[in-house]
């Protein structure tokens, strides 16, 4: 960051901003001044930028990226990941902890938040594994990277395989109070070995071995037991199903600390979207019925899910290009949250967009403790922020600033365009391209 850009004073003139933190939805002028969003008194001789048409939101946050660095260079590192995640509106991402090594210390830990500062696009939170080198046998040092700043524990990729360790791990962040999480990926592996899309009717057609639904009802139900017998906070990774969502609608209600995420592509798409063999949408969990996606959707229109998170998952160009049982699973999502939400939640009228910013930004932020991050957009609030045209249209293709193209969108039309991203007073996107 150079204090050059951070004592910059400009000024987002007759945006509409949502600001769900502060409960705002109006039109209205954003000083930015020395990192920090301002009174009308600074907006005096600062620069304007016209934002009318524009919408002015806290930046978003995602509690679901793979940075791939340490490790998988080649796939992405923290440098064009973050620059993803800043061209896509983001100020904060939460980086999973499925690195070569693991990030299972504070070590590991340190070495991606410093990655990410000398990038200086977008706040890294990284992810601690919540078992040692994701062994699913002992728990990690959860102790040592807690000291360290981490708030979010995950095996993502995996889920905690026995249930005697996940009790013991939320017990861990219980002891932690409010502030430590565990996030798990609600997949049961005997059930899903050796599958490559949802079963049924569609992974019968297409001749490939499937992963039943059933493989991430047992999982979350399991959680959602241990999460209420010891009181230790959960978060459930990217919901694929309308039991799951079901089944966390009831665990709330029962006071259960649990919340929820969802991502862009199972709340788009459906296994028809695989009729073509598209690896790019060889995603885990999978994507599955319309029924479900449909019920995802409510979900996230109630509540019930309380985030949208991307799972950005790169991969090598050559890996993807294979045949679908052998290719990788996952998405990149960075750059095509928010256009894919609009698109698919917004616009027909499912959620409403200052919903979507909740469940982008607001809540995640909450979730992950980024207290920095999310809003409210008030005088002395660190200003990062997010300012993109509701309208614009865009067709999802390369380039990406991600180092890979596995993008499930591609040649998707998409409603919603970044214009800006402001990282602590920064512009880091300025008109729709990275200033650095
Ligand atoms: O599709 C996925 N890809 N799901 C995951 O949970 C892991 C991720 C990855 O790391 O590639």
């Amino acid at each position: 960051m150079s204090s050059g850009i951070l004592s910059r004073r400009f000024v987002f003139s007759g945006g509409r901003v949502i600001d769900p933190a502060a409960g705002v939805d109006a039109v209205r002028d954003v000083v930015v001044a020395d990192g920090v969003v301002a009174g009308p008194e600074a907006a005096e001789g600062a620069e304007r930028i016209d934002a009318r048409g524009l919408v002015i939101g806290p930046g978003l946050v995602d509690l679901h990226t793979h940075l791939r660095e340490p490790g998988d260079e080649h796939k992405e590192t923290v440098a064009t990941g973050t620059r993803a995640a800043a061209l896509g509106g983001y100020t904060a991402v939460a980086a999973m902890a499925n690195t070569r090594p693991v990030a299972d210390n504070a070590a590991v830990i340190q070495a991606v938040r410093d990655l990410a500062t000398a990038a200086g696009l977008c706040d890294v939170f990284p992810v601690g594994a919540t078992t040692r080198g994701l062994g699913g046998e002992v728990l990690a040092e959860m102790g040592e990277m807690v000291a360290a700043g981490v708030r979010v524990f995950s095996d993502d990729g995996l889920p905690v395989p026995t249930a005697r360790l996940l009790r013991n791990a939320l017990l861990y962040v219980r002891a932690f109070g409010d502030d430590v999480v565990i996030a798990e990926h609600a997949e049961d592996g005997s059930l899903v070995e050796g599958g490559h899309m949802h079963e049924g009717i569609r992974s019968a057609s297409l001749g490939l071995a499937g992963r039943p639904s059933e493989a991430e009802e047992i999982v979350v139900a399991r959680d959602l037991a241990l999460a209420r017998a010891t009181g230790g906070r959960l978060h459930l990774c990217h919901l694929s199903s309308a039991r799951a969502v079901e089944l966390v609608r009831r665990a709330k209600e029962e006071g259960v600390r649990v919340t929820a995420e969802v991502t862009p592509h199972h709340l788009t798409f459906t296994d028809e979207d695989l009729l073509t063999y598209d690896t790019n949408r060889k995603v885990n969990p999978p994507l599955r019925s319309a029924e479900d996606r449909d019920a995802l959707r409510r979900g996230l229109a109630d509540g019930t899910i309380d985030a949208v998170a991307t799972d950005h998952a790169p991969h090598a160009v050559e890996e993807k290009d294979a045949e679908f049982d052998l290719a990788p699973p996952g998405t990149i999502g960075l750059e095509t949250a928010l256009g894919a939400v609009i698109t698919a939640l917004v616009e027909p009228g499912h959620v409403s967009l200052s919903r979507a910013i909740e469940a982008m930004s607001t809540t995640p932020a909450r979730i992950l403790g980024a207290g920095e991050h999310g809003g409210p957009i008030a005088p002395g609030s660190p200003a990062n922020l997010v300012v993109f045209d509701p309208e614009q249209e865009r067709v999802v293709e390369p380039p990406f600033a991600s180092k890979a193209r596995n993008s499930a969108f591609l040649g998707r039309r998409l409603r919603g365009a970044v214009l800006y991203t402001v990282l602590r007073g920064d512009l880091v996107v300025a008109e729709g391209k990275p200033t650095r």
